[in-house]
């Protein structure tokens, strides 16, 4: 049965390689997508079979492509590989994509996600000439029904030039209801977010478009694909341990009440292995205001322990993408698809007092953390939303395992290569060896809490360079000896591991 009921856009549909025509070298692209859902899953690979031919023919075929968030190995994976982007923002995490970045070959824009949509719309990177769009049905006035996510597609419908909408009927039908629809109105004299609580409705379940740009409608039947999250090991399962020591200490201090948790998650392993330890918590009540819905909180609306969760896409292993398919309608009653922009809106983090909680690469003896660039220089993913989040969060916490890459590489260093989230916004690190508490503390505070949670292999090395800094300039406020500052980083570069030999 088809899944669009306008009759103007049923006269509009086509193959995907007949729309992909109506993309152009040089094009400004705006594709739905974030975090392996509800990207469009045609359209990418033939613009990539389009981009080969035109370079076998000797011919230049590039396009710029935004996003929500990250993709999947048929989306930003066929375009890379096709070479087919000269200019990526405002987030991936595709291998192949990755390397093309550092390569060289790719221009990467790494932009906070609530501000991603609103730079679009205002022009920051050019026009945009075209907005790919995946929808699991048009209604019969023309609205789009959105998918497994809504990322920035309000801001690229609206901005664009010409509009393609992806209809997916692999896509649960009772989809439908969850998204809420809400525009940022321009400024001067914007009027306030009106959400005062996670689960509050402000808008429409779908998104109004102009139906004169558009220009193709493409029927597809293919699943997300995200990869399935690491199994738990004892080092994560260590570090939800920690995490919940936390929040009891904060219910203790009376800051916090076991029904009133409002959370928010980054994506990655660790942070989904965390809310697998809150299934056997005290907490009730817990509402999720955040990014993206992982498994561990289909496990927690599962269990009844999460009323209500927030966000503008799923990231769902294949299983549990599989699992909402089949129970949208029950899933629908506690799950809200928003805007990006409003998702990660600064103004309804800092109301709802929420406690983020985010993977990082490294974090500094000062608290400065690294989210980003390995070494300083090769960009893993991106912000993401993690600094909407750590600005603007009640508490803003960061977990991570004390080592990487079976120890060569320690999380803890003297100075991050990088700074993502400065040692204003930081406020607690966790790791397997238990939590640094930086609130309230000054940076020579702040020390003996980092090298604390460090991996004991590390702590001498870090412990002589906190002396070194002392010699060259103890009394200053953030000692530093900038001649030996990487020197860690230094010696993984020349040796494979950061530790001396
Ligand atoms: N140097 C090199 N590699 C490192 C590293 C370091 N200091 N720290 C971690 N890594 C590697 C790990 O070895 C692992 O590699 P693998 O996949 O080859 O095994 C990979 O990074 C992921 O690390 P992991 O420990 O499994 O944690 P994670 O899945 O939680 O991811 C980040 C950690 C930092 C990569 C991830 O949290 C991220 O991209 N953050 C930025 C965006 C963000 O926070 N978004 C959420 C906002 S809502």
């Amino acid at each position: 049965m088809s899944r669009i009921d306008n009759a103007e856009l049923r006269g509009k549909v086509m193959s995907a390689e007949e729309a992909a025509q109506f993309v152009n070298h040089g094009d400004r692209v705006g594709l739905s997508g974030f975090t392996g859902a509800a990207y469009p899953k045609a359209l990418p690979t033939a613009i990539a079979n389009r981009a080969k031919a035109e370079h076998e023919a000797g011919r230049p075929f590039q396009i710029d492509v935004f996003t929500g968030a990250s993709t999947a190995p048929d989306c930003d994976g066929v375009l890379a590989e096709a070479d087919a982007v000269r200019f990526r923002s405002p987030y991936q995490s595709d291998p192949v994509m990755r390397k093309a970045i550092n390569d060289g070959k790719i221009l990467y824009s790494d932009v906070h996600l609530s501000h991603s949509g609103w730079q679009v719309r205002r022009g920051y990177f050019g026009k945009l000439d075209v907005a790919i769009v995946e929808a699991t049905r048009i209604d019969a006035d023309g609205n789009l029904i959105p998918s497994s996510g809504v990322g920035n597609n309000v801001e690229y419908l609206d901005t664009a030039e010409r509009i393609i909408v992806e209809v997916n009927s692999w896509q649960s039908a009772d989809l439908e209801g969850m998204a809420d629809i809400y525009r940022i109105g321009p400024t001067p004299g914007r009027k306030p977010i009106p959400i005062t609580a996670a689960g509050d409705r402000i808008g429409n379940p779908y998104i109004d478009i102009d139906l004169s740009k558009v220009v193709a409608v493409v029927e597809t039947d293919a699943p997300d694909r995200n990869a399935p999250f690491k199994p738990l090991d004892d080092i994560s399962k260590q570090i939800a341990g920690h995490f919940l020591d936390f929040l009891e200490g904060e219910v203790a201090a009376g800051r916090l009440a076991y029904d009133q948790y409002v959370m928010q998650s980054g994506v990655g392993n660790v942070p989904n292995a965390v809310m697998a330890g809150l299934l056997d918590s005290k907490f009730e009540n817990i509402q999720a205001y955040t990014e993206v819905i992982q498994d561990g909180m289909i496990d927690l609306i599962d269990a009844g322990k999460m009323t209500v969760a927030s966000a503008t896409s799923f990231s769902l292993s294949p299983e549990y993408a599989h699992k909402m398919n089949d129970n949208a309608a029950f899933y629908r009653k506690h799950i809200v698809m928003r805007p990006q922009q409003v998702s990660n809106h600064p103004e309804v983090i800092r109301r709802l007092a929420l406690i983020a909680t985010n993977g990082l690469i490294e974090a500094d003896i000062y608290g400065n953390v690294n989210s980003t660039n390995v070494s300083g220089t090769r960009m893993m993913n991106g912000i993401g939303g993690s600094g909407d989040f750590t600005r603007n969060g009640a508490i803003s916490s960061f977990i991570t395992p004390s080592e990487a890459k079976n120890g060569a590489i320690s999380a803890i260093v003297p100075f991050a290569s990088h700074i993502d989230h400065t040692e204003h916004d930081v406020m607690v690190v966790i790791t397997e060896y238990g939590y640094a508490d930086l609130r309230g503390l000054a940076p020579k505070q702040r020390v003996e809490k980092m090298i604390g949670i460090a991996h004991p292999d590390y702590r001498p090395l870090l412990q002589e360079y906190v002396d070194q800094a002392a010699a060259k300039c103890g009394t200053h406020q953030t000692p530093h000896d900038l001649a030996h500052a990487f020197d860690f980083h230094t010696r993984l570069t020349e040796t494979g591991t950061m530790k001396k030999a």
